[in-house]
């Protein structure tokens, strides 16, 4: 039988029978998702398999992205009916449940990435081969889309690696290497690419039993199992609340009372399929995942931009910890500042940001000698992108860049960090201004996924096509923008943190207004925000982004008295080891909580849509995407203007 999407492939070793491979080719894709017709054809290929018994049947990926991505989102996504929905999980439980009961050994050969279905796939195998390479990575992260792995994944992933880390695995979405996977128990073993598939077929026919799970694993499946599950409740509640994501609470439910059979949870509780996805939170958070993939197609304008080495100007905050993220990924990286004790912290803080994410001392040391401290700016001759954070004054920058442009190769890319100059009185005094683009960062830039990349006026739309690239290539999310005041994300955020401080003025206190903003699904409260970014910076953005009304009172007063917020230890509110403390919040109705979310909320909405309206981000979902990935805006909420238009 031949297949539209899989190869089934019989080897013979002679006298004892044979190893059948099933290779997953998915047919017009460059990934392996798993749609409905390829999970009707691999109960085809197991009825071929029934019928003409392997010795073993090992799946592998035919592609080099990696082994299976998932399951297919955008088909995922139009069942609309609750029936439509429990069809397309029921179709997965059950082929994958007829997978793990054959009769043959099974064994999936794990190399890139293995996500969500594609995981519960390797799971129903009697055996997980994991191949050791960086793109190696498994995962279950369905509740990031607001439902729960129903293809199996939450009944086996705790039998094979207990509970807690299972739980973990399923309520985080966290990714898994290799060599981790191993060590857990969720691969049997982990082997480099030049072995992998003798190292299958060995493993598959070896007969080794399973890892048996821990005593204490057993305990928390059995007579501790309630206690495991309200530990897990406890930590979900801390970070999302049932009502604004009820996903990992599902997942809890499932694995506690209903054997990781999401199918069987009655469709009028809370916590059941039907439920999850009749919820905006799912709606919104599917939709989001699309969004991230427009952004990040935006990388793929520019073929044959390869860049390599970055240098980047001005080790400040915001440079220094640019060149560092550049760094971590991969980059040559020169970094250049006035003199060798002003790029010192930077390097500094480098050191530890590598230690932290790497997790690996070789990797760190190789990530530390790949930032170069330039105090002459030697690199701006070889570089393949600059980028200059020096401060924001624009006879300095425009200085620096007569002397960038002057030295710099003809083909690098020229970018400045610049948050509230414009790009076009920057580039003036190019001798070609076409060559400058915008791509700005965020603060703390290796937590902020998005990236705005600028265009100014005479800015040429292969730069910025080039410096999306740039930005991908350093895997952060890149957005188009037109050149104007605090371009999206900060001309949003502005009015949002001026009514907060508006608020105070009339008499709230910072702890009622931060907890509304917390409770309408915001990361941080505005006033904190306000603390965080300094009082000073924050009066001077409200200054130049906010035309309306005086600048609020209370931050004048604090910043006269030198309370800058957090950096000086004290702003609205005092900071201990960098903590804000906070007082107790005053006790209100979720009514007038709400109404004072929207208040706040409101001018950020009317933001958004005005830079809509002036074309400084094409659409209203690029620019629910870049507030989303820019500030952490409420994602269940789908961005302002997709919640203003719920609300409508
Ligand atoms: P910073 O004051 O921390 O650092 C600026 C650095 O540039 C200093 O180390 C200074 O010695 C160096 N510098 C000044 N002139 C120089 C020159 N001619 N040659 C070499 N080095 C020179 O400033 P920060 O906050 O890092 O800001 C840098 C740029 O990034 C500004 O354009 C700012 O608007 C932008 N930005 C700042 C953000 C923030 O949160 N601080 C966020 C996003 C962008």
């Amino acid at each position: 039988m031949t297949y539209k999407n899989w190869k089934l492939e019989r080897e013979t070793d002679g006298e004892s029978g044979h190893i059948a491979w099933a290779i997953l080719d998915v047919a017009g894709a460059s990934a392996n998702a798993l749609g409905a017709e390829v999970m009707t054809e691999l109960g085809q290929l197991l009825d071929d398999c029934e019928k003409n018994p392997p010795k073993a049947l090992i799946f592998k990926s035919g592609k080099a992205a990696g082994f299976i991505a998932g399951a297919n989102i955008e088909e995922f996504a139009q069942n609309d009916t609750p029936e439509k929905a429990r069809a397309a999980v029921q179709r997965g439980w059950d082929v994958y449940e007829r997978l793990s009961r054959v009769n043959f050994p099974t064994l999936a050969l794990v190399r890139g990435h293995c996500m969500g279905g594609g995981l519960e796939l390797a799971l129903a195998c009697r055996y997980l081969l994991a191949v050791d390479e960086p793109a190696t990575k498994m995962a279950l992260p369905e509740v990031m889309l607001g439902i729960s792995p129903l293809w199996g994944g939450m009944k086996r992933l705790p039998e094979r690696i207990g509970a807690p880390a299972a739980l973990d695995m399923m309520l985080t979405g966290k990714t898994i290497n290799a060599k981790r996977a191993k060590s857990m128990g969720l691969a049997d073993e982990c082997v480099p690419p030049r072995v992998m598939e003798n190292a299958a077929r060995m493993l598959v026919l070896s007969n080794t039993p399973r890892r048996e799970l821990k005593f204490m694993d057993k305990l928390m499946s059995g007579p501790l199992k309630s206690m495991v599950a309200n530990g897990a409740k406890k930590q979900v509640a801390k970070r999302a609340r049932p009502e604004h994501y009820p996903a990992p609470y599902s997942i809890i439910d499932t694995w506690q009372n209903y054997g990781g059979n999401g199918l069987a949870i009655p469709a009028d509780k809370p916590t059941s399929l039907d439920s999850l996805m009749a919820h905006p939170t799912t709606r919104n958070l599917i939709r989001v995942f699309f969004l991230q993939d427009r952004l990040k197609a935006f990388g793929k304008d520019a073929k044959g931009f390869e860049p390599k080495h970055v240098h980047v100007i001005g080790a400040g905050v915001m440079g220094g910890d640019i060149a560092a993220w550049c760094a971590l990924r991969g980059m040559t990286v020169t970094l250049q500042d006035q003199s060798v004790e002003r790029i010192a912290p930077a390097v500094g803080r480098a050191a530890k940001l590598f230690e932290k994410k790497l997790r690996d001392k070789k990797k760190a040391r190789f990530a530390l000698d790949r930032l170069i401290a330039d105090p002459k700016g030697d690199g701006v001759r070889q570089a393949d992108v600059i980028i200059e954070a020096i401060f924001e004054n624009l006879d300095a920058k425009q200085k620096l860049f007569a002397d960038i442009e002057a030295r710099a190769k003809p083909t690098a890319l020229i970018a400045s960090n610049t948050s509230s100059l414009k790009l076009a009185d920057i580039a003036s005094t190019f001798k070609d201004p076409s060559r400058l683009v915008g791509i700005h960062f965020f603060n703390p830039v290796a937590m902020m996924p998005l990236v705005e990349v600028v265009a100014g006026e005479k800015t040429a739309p292969e730069q910025a096509a080039r410096a999306a690239a740039f930005v991908r290539k350093i895997d952060k999310l890149p957005l188009p923008v037109k050149d104007g005041p605090g371009f999206l994300v900060n001309a949003v955020l502005a009015p949002y943190m001026n009514e907060a401080l508006k608020c105070i003025d009339e008499g709230m206190t910072p702890e009622a207004i931060d907890a509304a903003a917390l409770a309408f699904g915001m990361p941080m409260g505005p006033v904190e925000l306000a603390d965080t970014v300094g009082l000073d910076v924050a009066k001077a953005v409200g200054e130049q982004l906010v035309k309306s009304g005086t600048p609020p009172k209370k931050v004048l007063d604090l910043i006269a008295a030198g309370n800058l917020g957090k950096k000086s230890g004290k702003g609205f509110y005092t900071y201990v080891d960098g903590k804000a403390q906070k007082g107790v919040v005053p006790q209100v109705g979720a009514g007038d909580t709400a109404i004072l979310a929207d208040r706040l909320i409101a001018p950020m909405v009317a933001a958004t849509q005005k830079l809509v309206a002036d074309g400084i981000v094409a659409d209203a979902d690029l620019a629910d995407a870049g507030v989303i990935f820019g500030t952490g805006f409420a994602p269940f909420r789908g961005g302002p203007i997709n919640y203003s238009k719920s609300t409508a």
